[in-house]
């Protein structure tokens, strides 16, 4: 069912050195649309009856479009209007093979797997005769190298949020020496007093998102709106590195940047020390990007690696986002070659479900300590073991790395085109972004984008970002590439 395409394009990167890119890998799906097709104006009429009744019952003020599921196939999306777009932005990263892939319709044709679908278990206390065999595949399949533990649960808030609780756990293991629990700490626990429930934090960076429940909130940091009028933890936050680009022209200033930043995480480790609130964990993503796409150095994060262990906290790599294969690895931080494994890495998004891997050191040594009725759900690790043959199978990540080099060196060429309107293009396989020169331009640039049928998305404050599939080839690239250039054309005017 699937054909494979072989072509080749040759590529200058900044330096006006010439790579040539093999397309060697799957191309889309059968019946997937060549193109966009757009029959009203957006949102159009059926779009617009659809939100006034979902405001009826909702605050429904984030709804872009209503979306016709049965109709949207491969890299395309189709609205309740009948109009067909190229979906660079995939649900907010979630979607990892694009839609309706015909190797996932066929998965619940499988009795078995039906029967996981429909008698939904509660994980942690009656789980399937093939639960432990399914987890141990998954491990085996893309566990982060030395972190062979994984707990599965429902969202990225839940994943980070519980991998908070093993951060603490493992803090006052290594503290107290074992887990014998005082009677004093049993009791006062009860009253949300320590030494039961101590005063310990983790620590995050500004701008970083983290989730929106109650204690992932104390660490996402991206918008006010997010958190306003929500109590929050004593917490602390570091500075982001803050790069300039592009990158090769800016190496001093952004290592300099990178050795300020640091600077503040030892000094924050050492107030928050004196406060009595030991920091016993660090959370930050690989890129920050609900933040904007703020990308750092390989080095600084073996750095940020160092002072945690310094401080006995433990390391939590936040790739919900990151994860999956977007950057062209499967996980973002293998291109920071660690010395050593990190503590945790949580994960949701493409797949499709929430979770974390960890360490030994990680686990907690007593039952219930991490868990909920559900901890994940069956269906969705049938998906994933799917999703992850497929990945293999059809070499995708390679062709995440071709279709990125090719567009990263394409949006190069029309920051140069188009300067100052955008720039500081950046980013890792098809996990790419570019500044707009004001945040009122980047959403002109996003609309009028959705206009011409191709849904992207902006981030803080003036980012654009490319959040597409996996399955996102030279040619979707193209046809997004000339719908930018078009609206740069438009806006320039
Ligand atoms: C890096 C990161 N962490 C956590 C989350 C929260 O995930 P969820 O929305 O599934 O709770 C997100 C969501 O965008 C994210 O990008």
């Amino acid at each position: 069912m699937w054909s494979r395409c072989a072509r080749s394009t040759t590529i200058t990167n900044k330096k006006n050195q010439e790579k040539k890119v093999n397309f060697s890998s799957s191309v889309p799906f059968p019946g997937e649309p060549s193109e966009p097709c757009m029959k009203t104006p957006v949102p159009g009429p059926n779009t617009k009856k659809l939100l006034s009744e979902l405001s009826k019952l909702q605050q429904a003020g984030s709804t872009q479009i209503f979306v016709n599921y049965d109709k949207s196939i491969g890299n395309y999306i189709v609205d309740a209007d009948d109009n067909v777009y190229l979906d660079a932005f995939t649900q907010i990263s979630s979607i990892p093979l694009g839609y309706n892939h015909p190797d996932l319709l066929k998965l619940f044709e499988d009795e078995h797997n039906l029967k996981s679908l429909i008698n939904r278990p509660a994980l942690g206390v009656f789980p399937g005769d093939d639960w432990p065999s399914k987890l141990c595949n998954i491990v085996s399949l893309v566990a982060p190298k030395g972190l062979d533990h994984i707990n599965t649960m429902m969202c990225g808030a839940c994943a980070n949020e519980n991998a908070y609780k093993h951060a603490f756990m493992a803090y006052r293991r290594k503290m107290r020496g074992n887990d014998n629990f005082s009677v004093e700490e049993q009791t006062s626990c009860g009253l949300n007093s320590p030494p039961g429930s101590p005063r310990l934090a983790i620590m995050s960076f500004l701008h970083a998102f983290h989730g929106r429940t109650m204690g992932t909130l104390s660490t996402t940091r991206s918008k006010y709106i997010q958190k306003i009028d929500i109590p929050a933890f004593d917490w602390p936050a570091a500075p982001f590195p803050a790069y300039k680009y592009p990158l090769e022209e800016n190496e001093a200033c952004n290592k300099e940047e990178d050795s300020k930043c640091l600077a503040v995480v030892e000094d924050l480790m050492e107030k928050w020390t004196k406060k009595d609130i030991p920091v016993a964990g660090v959370i930050v993503e690989p890129v920050q990007s609900e933040g904007g796409d703020n990308h750092a150095s390989a080095d600084f994060f073996k750095q940020l690696q160092n002072i945690c262990k310094k401080n006995n906290a433990a390391f939590i790599l936040d790739e919900v986002q990151t994860g999956g294969g977007p950057t062209g690895k499967f996980w973002c931080h293998e291109y920071f070659d660690l010395e050593t494994p990190p503590d945790i890495v949580t994960f949701s998004k493409k797949l499709q479900l929430g979770g974390y891997f960890f360490t030994e050191d990680m686990k907690p040594q007593q039952p219930y300590r991490t868990f909920n009725t559900w901890m994940g759900d069956p269906s969705k690790v049938i998906m994933l073991e799917s999703i992850l043959n497929i990945i293999k199978r059809d070499d995708l990540l390679q062709l995440v790395r071709d279709t990125g080099d090719y567009m990263k060196c394409q949006l190069g060429e029309l920051e140069k085109e188009f300067c100052p309107l955008v720039h500081s293009t950046r980013g890792r396989g098809t996990f790419l972004a570019i500044t707009a020169q004001t945040p009122e331009i980047r959403d002109d640039i996003i609309n009028r984008l959705r206009t011409k049928g191709v849904i992207s998305g902006g981030s803080h404050p003036q980012t654009l970002r490319l959040r597409t599939s996996l399955t996102f080839t030279k040619k979707h690239a193209d046809i997004f590439l000339d719908k930018l250039r078009e609206v740069l054309k438009e806006i320039k005017k």
